[in-house]
């Protein structure tokens, strides 16, 4: 089990010094997609896993102020990250923070969108295959839309470079699974999931797209 909790403090500035501000502009491309209500004329929910110490709510609550959000993250030091970040945000705004991950999902929550933003890179294919996405598979509803933001491989070299040696970096101070970045398109696919759209950005080495049943 990998912990995010050492390198939270200092997560989004070694962000900033290497990619600036654009793996916040990638994961935020598609937000628009979000629903502004569900079936029922309420608010659309939302889940936002792993999403780090919260960015991406700023961005979600300026699309879409009504929906609610379940913020799930292992690291409780960036959940607590998010919880300040979000007393910032000016007007009401619903919002669930737990720390855990998509294991302590129960098979009542059920939402309109599901957004992993670079979590998926994170894990061996098995891992992927066998329980992460049949997990959140079972807890997207029959409409719903998943946002999935993350790494790709690419054959320009110095990518290649800065990707393995992110890769290198998180193993030891987070211990994350993987040895190498999958193709996690090419796994949610074999899930039976379907791509609807696609933006490739951050000079190519991310692809931001949605997916759904
Ligand atoms: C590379 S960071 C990305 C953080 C944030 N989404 C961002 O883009 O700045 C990966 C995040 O996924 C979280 N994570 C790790 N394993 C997870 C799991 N099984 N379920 C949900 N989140 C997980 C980590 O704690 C970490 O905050």
């Amino acid at each position: 089990m990998n912990n995010f909790n050492r390198i939270a403090p200092v997560y989004d500035s070694l962000s900033r010094i290497v990619f600036g501000r654009r793996l916040q502009r990638a994961q935020a491309l598609f937000l628009d997609q979000i629903p502004s209500v569900d079936a029922s004329g309420t608010g659309a929910s939302v889940l936002v896993l792993g999403g780090g110490t919260g960015e991406i709510l700023t961005a979600i609550f300026a699309r879409q102020p009504g929906c609610h959000v379940l913020f799930l993250e292992p690291s409780a030091r960036m959940v607590s990250q998010a919880t300040r970040r979000v007393l910032r945000l000016t007007g009401p705004v619903g919002i669930t923070f737990r720390v855990g991950d998509e294991k302590t999902l129960r098979s009542d929550e059920q939402f309109d969108t599901i957004i992993t933003p670079f979590v998926l890179d994170l894990f061996t294919n098995e891992t992927l295959q066998t329980h992460f996405i049949p997990c959140l598979q079972k807890t997207l509803k029959p409409n719903g839309i998943w946002l999935a933001t993350d790494f790709v491989n690419t054959p320009v070299w110095w990518q290649r470079v800065l990707l393995w040696a992110m890769i290198r970096f998180f193993r030891l101070t987070a211990g994350i699974e993987t040895q190498q970045l999958v193709d996690w398109q090419q796994t949610l696919r074999n899930a039976g999931l379907t791509r609807h759209a696609q933006q490739h950005t951050v000079w190519g080495m991310v692809s931001a797209e949605v997916w759904s049943h």
